[in-house]
């Protein structure tokens, strides 16, 4: 094992001991120690789910890039692996930026990931050389394939750039042949999703464009996953630098899906659609893995790229997971719930039918925390006098709190964490419009002592967002203005 691996082994184990688990989330996948981003390798391997992720662990900001490790039984639960991959050989001098694992016919985890090297050019500009290597291990320790690259540059097509050419997706088809799907820049026209195959996982060659961006939709596309679905394909992939549109896309780095049709035969995809993945503040670089008992679940990183270097460099962990989520697609659009073993940890319920809520606010005995899970149903009082507004608030005391809000006349909801300790007025509201039968909504929180994550109608979209309040934060209140009904089932979470 070479040193800078060994260094950040030993770092990260002697580091650990000072956080308390207690001042991280209860079950949300947290940084070891120093910084999270992209999950990486989410796979399922010797009777373990695994998470890998971006991982700078010497520090809580972005930095020379590392695989962290985790695994889990019921990915609610995970247990902290030693770092598995360090920037140390000529290919990834720079940085092991993300990618994927799978597992090969002679029972090894094969990770597949981009390497990184940076280089400064007569200008004083630095670029990056970025290519994809292989790494095989026994789900703790991982040996690189000593000849790295197995994909580079020179099997780009015509436009494509070298210097933004990483986050390779692996699986494996069903005549046991590999595929690799690449995101890459077309000069000019913003990201675009390359396929490549090989039989062997080590020679490999370039196939066609699965899908490309042309302006759309951000400029480079990040991070790609392709998978089969309720019958239908999805992509997902993550976009640099978007502009806002109508309430389907924000300004900055955001998700999208793209649904289509897909040839089997040729393997092209022909794109349909395309809609965000989440409509909150925090939510980046989803991978998606298919359970033992045949659930897509994805996970996410819950954070923001604009605002996830306000913290202080003393910050002993930074950057977390979203909650494992299922995915169905219903009607042509990507639903998610929260993973069905969340349901066992419920406890301490609150349950409450038909709460006549009419311009004021109300507090309900037994509904405070800062983990819990709340289900509400909200119905006009008379379907022929549409209330104005209905807002549930949490994390909440006299100076803090976290809220979504409703507005039926819009058809919006609206996540706002301007008083959720924000140190910045950036990004801290976000609407996304949502579907209603005359002011009929149901909602769903579950909260993590730092993050809010929205389900809407039974996961028909979702808002996620970190809070970075004191945990003795932890009211709720229910508001309108107009006049209303809503049933209430609250539960703490003890995972
Ligand atoms: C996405 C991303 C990836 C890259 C990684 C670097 O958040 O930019 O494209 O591999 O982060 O940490």
């Amino acid at each position: 094992m070479r040193e800078e691996l060994k260094k950040a082994r030993a770092y990260e184990e002697e580091m650990e001991k000072q956080i308390r688990p207690e001042d991280r989330p209860m079950f949300h996948l947290s940084s070891r120690v120093g910084w999270m981003n992209d999950p990486n390798g989410f796979s399922f391997y010797d009777g373990m789910y695994h998470m890998f992720y971006q991982y700078h662990p010497f520090d809580s900001h972005w930095g020379p890039m590392h695989w962290g490790h985790a695994v889990s039984r019921d990915l609610l639960h995970w247990e902290y692996l030693p770092c598995a991959l360090a920037p140390d050989e000529i290919w990834d001098q720079n940085g092991c930026f993300s990618g994927s694992a799978a597992v090969t016919d002679d029972g090894r985890h094969v990770l597949m990931y981009t390497g990184v090297i940076r280089r400064t050019d007569e200008d004083g500009t630095d670029v990056d050389i970025q290519t994809q290597n292989l790494a095989f291990g026994d789900g703790v320790n991982y040996e690189k394939f000593i000849q790295n690259p197995v994909i580079d540059g020179s099997m780009l097509p015509q436009g494509g750039s070298f210097h933004d050419f990483r986050d390779p997706k692996l699986w494996r088809m069903p005549d046991g042949s590999w595929r690799a799907l690449i995101a890459d820049n077309h000069t000019g026209h913003g990201g675009w999703f390359l396929l490549y195959r090989s039989s062997d996982l080590i020679h490999w060659e370039y196939m066609h464009v699965m899908a490309a961006n042309e302006n759309r939709i951000g400029l480079m596309w990040e991070c790609p996953d392709f998978f089969e679905l309720d019958g239908e394909h999805v992509l997902l992939g993550s976009a640099q630098d978007m502009l806002p549109k109508g309430f389907e896309y924000h300004n900055g780095n955001g998700t999208f899906y793209l649904t289509g049709d897909y040839d089997p035969e040729s393997e092209r995809f022909a794109e349909k659609d395309n809609h965000s993945i989440d409509y909150g503040i925090d939510f980046y670089a989803p991978q998606t893995i298919l359970t033992e008992d045949g659930r897509r679940v994805m996970i996410g990183w819950m954070q923001n790229w604009d605002t996830c270097n306000l913290h202080t460099k003393s910050t002993p962990w930074f950057g977390m997971m979203s909650i494992p989520r299922e995915l169905s697609m219903q009607n042509g659009i990507l639903f998610q719930t929260p993973i069905r073993e969340l349901e066992q940890y419920r406890c301490s319920p609150v349950e409450r039918k038909n709460i006549h809520l009419c311009d004021g606010d109300l507090r309900i005995n037994g509904i405070r925390g800062r983990t819990a899970d709340l289900e509400i149903e909200l119905w006009p009082a008379d379907p022929s006098v549409m209330y104005q507004r209905f807002a549930v608030r949490f994390a909440q005391n006299e100076k803090w709190r976290t809220g979504v809000s409703f507005r039926p006349h819009e058809s919006t909801l609206k996540i706002d964490r301007k008083f959720s300790g924000s140190r910045r007025a950036v990004i801290n509201q976000r609407r996304a419009r949502v579907n209603h039968d005359r002011g009929r909504l149901k909602i769903r929180l579950i909260l993590d002592r730092f993050s809010v994550e929205v389900f809407v109608n039974d996961g028909e979209k979702v808002m996620s967002a970190v809070i970075g309040t004191e945990l003795d934060a932890d009211g709720f209140s229910f508001f309108a203005d107009g006049d209303l009904y809503m049933n209430v089932t609250f539960h703490q979470l003890m995972v």
